[in-house]
Protein backbone atom coordinates (compact mmCIF):
# COMPACT_ATOMS: atom_id res chain seq x y z
CA UNK A 1 0.00 0.00 0.00
CA UNK A 2 1.23 3.37 -0.40
CA UNK A 3 2.25 6.14 1.78
CA UNK A 4 -0.64 8.79 0.33
CA UNK A 5 -3.17 5.62 1.11
CA UNK A 6 -2.20 4.45 4.12
CA UNK A 7 -2.34 8.25 5.45
CA UNK A 8 -5.96 8.52 4.42
CA UNK A 9 -6.78 5.42 6.55
CA UNK A 10 -4.67 6.87 9.76
CA UNK A 11 -7.16 9.93 9.47
CA UNK A 12 -9.94 8.01 8.86
CA UNK A 13 -9.26 5.76 11.89
CA UNK A 14 -8.56 8.57 13.98
CA UNK A 15 -11.97 10.45 12.59
CA UNK A 16 -13.68 6.98 13.16
CA UNK A 17 -12.53 7.36 16.91
CA UNK A 18 -14.42 10.30 17.53
CA UNK A 19 -17.85 9.65 15.59
CA UNK A 20 -19.80 7.16 14.08
CA UNK A 21 -21.85 9.35 11.79
CA UNK A 22 -22.46 8.72 8.17
CA UNK A 23 -22.54 11.64 6.13
CA UNK A 24 -24.05 11.34 2.40
CA UNK A 25 -23.76 14.77 1.21
CA UNK A 26 -20.18 16.14 1.50
CA UNK A 27 -19.96 19.33 1.67
CA UNK A 28 -16.65 22.02 1.36
CA UNK A 29 -17.89 25.83 2.59
CA UNK A 30 -15.41 28.32 0.90
CA UNK A 31 -14.73 32.21 1.42
CA UNK A 32 -18.44 33.45 2.18
CA UNK A 33 -20.17 29.87 3.42
CA UNK A 34 -18.69 30.08 6.51
CA UNK A 35 -21.97 30.50 8.46
CA UNK A 36 -23.15 28.02 6.59
CA UNK A 37 -23.11 26.23 9.92
CA UNK A 38 -25.78 27.85 11.38
CA UNK A 39 -28.61 26.17 9.23
CA UNK A 40 -27.27 22.32 10.47
CA UNK A 41 -28.37 20.63 12.91
CA UNK A 42 -24.97 19.83 14.29
CA UNK A 43 -24.43 16.04 15.78
CA UNK A 44 -20.55 16.17 16.15
CA UNK A 45 -17.59 18.69 15.10
CA UNK A 46 -13.95 17.69 14.82
CA UNK A 47 -11.48 20.40 14.05
CA UNK A 48 -8.48 19.17 12.14
CA UNK A 49 -6.26 19.88 14.25
CA UNK A 50 -7.70 17.12 16.19
CA UNK A 51 -6.76 14.61 13.83
CA UNK A 52 -3.15 13.46 13.67
CA UNK A 53 -1.60 14.32 10.44
CA UNK A 54 -4.61 15.91 8.95
CA UNK A 55 -3.32 19.08 6.85
CA UNK A 56 -4.55 22.60 8.74
CA UNK A 57 -4.97 25.61 7.17
CA UNK A 58 -2.83 28.82 7.51
CA UNK A 59 -5.07 31.34 5.74
CA UNK A 60 -7.10 33.82 7.71
CA UNK A 61 -10.91 32.92 7.56
CA UNK A 62 -10.00 29.23 6.80
CA UNK A 63 -9.73 27.58 10.24
CA UNK A 64 -10.67 24.23 10.07
CA UNK A 65 -13.16 22.04 11.32
CA UNK A 66 -15.35 19.26 9.97
CA UNK A 67 -19.20 19.57 10.78
CA UNK A 68 -21.39 16.56 10.96
CA UNK A 69 -25.03 16.39 11.36
CA UNK A 70 -28.25 17.37 9.05
CA UNK A 71 -29.73 19.88 6.84
CA UNK A 72 -33.07 19.02 6.50
CA UNK A 73 -32.93 15.16 6.68
CA UNK A 74 -30.14 14.98 5.00
CA UNK A 75 -27.05 13.77 6.52
CA UNK A 76 -24.20 16.04 5.80
CA UNK A 77 -20.65 16.91 6.42
CA UNK A 78 -19.62 20.45 6.09
CA UNK A 79 -15.71 21.02 5.56
CA UNK A 80 -15.60 24.75 7.27
CA UNK A 81 -12.14 25.38 5.73
CA UNK A 82 -9.93 23.61 3.25
CA UNK A 83 -6.25 23.86 2.79
CA UNK A 84 -5.30 25.65 -0.41
CA UNK A 85 -1.99 24.05 -2.76
CA UNK A 86 -0.32 27.70 -2.51
CA UNK A 87 0.00 26.60 1.46
CA UNK A 88 2.76 24.66 0.49
CA UNK A 89 0.91 21.09 1.05
CA UNK A 90 1.08 18.47 -1.12
CA UNK A 91 -2.03 18.30 -3.52
CA UNK A 92 -2.04 14.85 -1.95
CA UNK A 93 -3.25 16.71 1.48
CA UNK A 94 -5.23 19.25 -0.37
CA UNK A 95 -7.85 16.36 -1.52
CA UNK A 96 -7.47 14.63 1.51
CA UNK A 97 -10.68 15.50 3.66
CA UNK A 98 -12.71 15.18 0.44
CA UNK A 99 -11.35 11.23 0.21
CA UNK A 100 -11.78 10.60 4.06
CA UNK A 101 -15.52 12.13 3.55
CA UNK A 102 -15.98 9.68 0.74
CA UNK A 103 -15.17 6.42 2.73
CA UNK A 104 -17.32 7.88 5.84
CA UNK A 105 -20.14 7.00 3.33
CA UNK A 106 -20.59 10.39 1.40
CA UNK A 107 -21.76 9.81 -1.81
CA UNK A 108 -22.16 13.56 -2.87
CA UNK A 109 -19.79 16.09 -2.88
CA UNK A 110 -21.02 19.93 -3.28
CA UNK A 111 -18.12 22.23 -3.78
CA UNK A 112 -18.05 26.00 -3.00
CA UNK A 113 -15.74 28.88 -3.39
CA UNK A 114 -14.94 32.60 -4.07
CA UNK A 115 -13.78 33.36 -7.60
CA UNK A 116 -13.04 35.86 -9.33
CA UNK A 117 -15.24 36.88 -12.70
CA UNK A 118 -13.60 36.03 -16.01
CA UNK A 119 -17.06 35.93 -18.09
CA UNK A 120 -17.53 40.02 -18.76
CA UNK A 121 -21.09 39.50 -18.08
CA UNK A 122 -20.54 38.83 -14.28
CA UNK A 123 -20.55 40.75 -11.53
CA UNK A 124 -19.24 40.59 -8.34
CA UNK A 125 -21.56 39.08 -5.82
CA UNK A 126 -23.17 37.07 -8.38
CA UNK A 127 -23.46 32.81 -7.94
CA UNK A 128 -22.02 30.84 -10.68
CA UNK A 129 -23.16 27.35 -11.00
CA UNK A 130 -20.18 25.22 -12.31
CA UNK A 131 -21.18 23.24 -15.64
CA UNK A 132 -17.12 21.68 -16.26
CA UNK A 133 -13.90 22.71 -15.09
CA UNK A 134 -10.04 23.27 -16.53
CA UNK A 135 -7.52 22.17 -14.43
CA UNK A 136 -4.33 22.06 -16.80
CA UNK A 137 -3.24 24.78 -14.78
CA UNK A 138 -2.68 23.40 -11.47
CA UNK A 139 -1.47 19.42 -10.07
CA UNK A 140 -3.17 16.71 -11.00
CA UNK A 141 -4.01 15.17 -7.04
CA UNK A 142 -3.98 11.62 -9.13
CA UNK A 143 -0.39 11.67 -10.02
CA UNK A 144 1.50 8.84 -8.72
CA UNK A 145 0.87 5.23 -7.94
CA UNK A 146 -2.60 4.70 -8.74
CA UNK A 147 -4.96 3.65 -5.74
CA UNK A 148 -6.99 0.75 -6.97
CA UNK A 149 -8.61 0.81 -3.92
CA UNK A 150 -10.46 4.42 -4.78
CA UNK A 151 -10.84 4.03 -8.31
CA UNK A 152 -8.91 3.59 -11.67
CA UNK A 153 -6.09 4.99 -13.09
CA UNK A 154 -7.50 6.89 -16.43
CA UNK A 155 -10.81 8.20 -14.72
CA UNK A 156 -13.12 9.29 -16.89
CA UNK A 157 -13.86 12.95 -16.92
CA UNK A 158 -16.85 13.44 -19.61
CA UNK A 159 -19.16 14.75 -16.52
CA UNK A 160 -17.52 15.68 -13.58
CA UNK A 161 -20.40 18.15 -12.32
CA UNK A 162 -23.70 15.97 -12.43
CA UNK A 163 -26.49 16.52 -14.71
CA UNK A 164 -28.94 15.70 -12.48
CA UNK A 165 -27.66 18.01 -9.25
CA UNK A 166 -27.20 21.09 -11.86
CA UNK A 167 -30.54 20.53 -12.66
CA UNK A 168 -31.59 20.60 -9.08
CA UNK A 169 -29.17 23.79 -8.67
CA UNK A 170 -31.27 25.23 -11.23
CA UNK A 171 -34.40 24.74 -10.34
CA UNK A 172 -33.83 25.64 -6.71
CA UNK A 173 -32.43 29.29 -8.00
CA UNK A 174 -35.77 29.42 -9.74
CA UNK A 175 -37.95 28.68 -6.77
CA UNK A 176 -36.13 30.91 -4.40
CA UNK A 177 -35.50 34.07 -6.66
CA UNK A 178 -31.84 33.64 -6.79
CA UNK A 179 -29.66 34.79 -9.86
CA UNK A 180 -28.23 32.13 -11.02
CA UNK A 181 -24.79 31.88 -13.74
CA UNK A 182 -23.67 29.08 -15.10
CA UNK A 183 -19.76 28.54 -16.36
CA UNK A 184 -16.31 27.03 -17.01
CA UNK A 185 -14.58 27.21 -13.59
CA UNK A 186 -10.18 27.10 -13.75
CA UNK A 187 -7.85 26.69 -11.14
CA UNK A 188 -4.95 28.08 -10.73
CA UNK A 189 -2.25 27.42 -7.86
CA UNK A 190 -2.22 31.31 -6.66
CA UNK A 191 -1.21 32.47 -4.22
CA UNK A 192 -0.95 36.22 -6.34
CA UNK A 193 -3.92 36.65 -8.02
CA UNK A 194 -3.32 36.49 -11.97
CA UNK A 195 -1.94 39.53 -14.04
CA UNK A 196 -4.62 41.02 -16.70
CA UNK A 197 -2.88 39.34 -19.33
CA UNK A 198 -3.67 35.94 -18.00
CA UNK A 199 -7.14 37.19 -17.30
CA UNK A 200 -7.64 37.32 -21.10
CA UNK A 201 -6.03 34.27 -21.95
CA UNK A 202 -8.92 32.44 -19.82
CA UNK A 203 -11.45 34.30 -20.98
CA UNK A 204 -10.27 33.45 -24.72
CA UNK A 205 -9.81 29.62 -23.35
CA UNK A 206 -13.88 29.62 -22.70
CA UNK A 207 -12.76 30.25 -18.84
CA UNK A 208 -15.80 32.29 -16.82
CA UNK A 209 -14.22 31.91 -12.86
CA UNK A 210 -11.05 31.44 -11.61
CA UNK A 211 -10.04 30.65 -8.32
CA UNK A 212 -7.59 28.49 -6.21
CA UNK A 213 -9.32 26.05 -5.10
CA UNK A 214 -11.96 23.28 -5.80
CA UNK A 215 -11.06 21.36 -9.07
CA UNK A 216 -8.25 19.58 -7.65
CA UNK A 217 -10.79 18.04 -5.12
CA UNK A 218 -13.06 17.82 -8.06
CA UNK A 219 -11.13 15.23 -10.00
CA UNK A 220 -10.47 13.38 -6.59
CA UNK A 221 -13.81 12.98 -5.90
CA UNK A 222 -14.71 11.99 -9.41
CA UNK A 223 -12.07 9.66 -9.49
CA UNK A 224 -13.85 7.60 -6.36
CA UNK A 225 -17.13 7.74 -8.01
CA UNK A 226 -18.99 10.18 -6.32
CA UNK A 227 -21.85 12.78 -7.30
CA UNK A 228 -20.11 16.36 -8.00
CA UNK A 229 -21.50 19.83 -7.65
CA UNK A 230 -20.44 23.62 -7.46
CA UNK A 231 -21.03 26.75 -6.94
CA UNK A 232 -18.57 29.69 -6.96
CA UNK A 233 -19.33 33.39 -5.61
CA UNK A 234 -18.30 35.80 -7.68
CA UNK A 235 -16.61 37.77 -5.38
CA UNK A 236 -14.87 40.36 -7.67
CA UNK A 237 -14.16 40.66 -11.31
CA UNK A 238 -10.60 39.43 -12.42
CA UNK A 239 -7.33 41.78 -12.12
CA UNK A 240 -7.40 44.04 -15.30
CA UNK A 241 -11.63 44.07 -15.53
CA UNK A 242 -11.87 46.83 -13.55
CA UNK A 243 -9.45 49.64 -12.04
CA UNK A 244 -9.74 47.92 -8.92
CA UNK A 245 -6.72 46.50 -7.41
CA UNK A 246 -7.66 42.68 -5.97
CA UNK A 247 -7.22 42.53 -2.30
CA UNK A 248 -8.40 39.07 0.21
CA UNK A 249 -9.96 41.92 2.12
CA UNK A 250 -12.39 42.65 -0.81
CA UNK A 251 -12.99 39.57 -1.99
CA UNK A 252 -14.36 38.42 1.66
CA UNK A 253 -15.91 41.35 1.62
CA UNK A 254 -17.85 40.63 -1.48
CA UNK A 255 -18.41 36.68 -0.21
CA UNK A 256 -19.49 37.63 2.96
CA UNK A 257 -22.52 39.87 0.92
CA UNK A 258 -23.80 37.47 -1.38
CA UNK A 259 -23.54 34.55 1.65
CA UNK A 260 -27.61 35.06 2.68
CA UNK A 261 -28.30 33.77 -1.48
CA UNK A 262 -25.65 31.78 -1.31
CA UNK A 263 -26.50 29.82 1.96
CA UNK A 264 -29.90 29.78 0.41
CA UNK A 265 -29.55 28.12 -2.68
CA UNK A 266 -26.94 25.54 -0.66
CA UNK A 267 -29.89 24.80 1.64
CA UNK A 268 -32.28 24.20 0.11
CA UNK A 269 -30.46 22.57 -2.46
CA UNK A 270 -29.06 19.89 -0.52
CA UNK A 271 -32.72 19.46 1.67
CA UNK A 272 -33.86 18.06 -1.39
CA UNK A 273 -30.82 15.72 -2.14
CA UNK A 274 -32.86 13.76 -0.55
CA UNK A 275 -34.69 12.41 -3.57
CA UNK A 276 -31.55 11.04 -5.49
CA UNK A 277 -29.74 9.67 -2.51
N1 LIG B 1 -8.49 35.16 -8.72
C1 LIG B 1 -8.18 33.99 -8.13
N2 LIG B 1 -8.79 33.53 -7.06
C2 LIG B 1 -9.80 34.26 -6.55
C3 LIG B 1 -10.17 35.50 -7.11
C4 LIG B 1 -9.47 35.97 -8.26
O1 LIG B 1 -9.75 37.05 -8.81
N3 LIG B 1 -11.19 35.97 -6.35
C5 LIG B 1 -11.42 35.05 -5.37
N4 LIG B 1 -10.58 34.02 -5.49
Amino acid sequence: MGEVYEKLQRCCESVRQKTDFVPKVALVLGSGLGDFAETIRVVCEISYGEIGEFPVSTVPGHAGKFIFGYVGDVPVACMKGRVHYYEGYPISDVVLPVRLLKLMGARILFLTNAAGGVNTSFQAGDLMMIKDHIAVFAPNPLVGPNMDELGPRFPDMSHVYDLTLQKLIRSTARENHIFLQEGIYTQLTGPSYESPAEIRMLRLLGCDAVGMSTVAEAIAANHMGMKICGISCISNLAAGMTANPLSHQEVQEAADMAAPAFKKLVTETVKKMEGIL
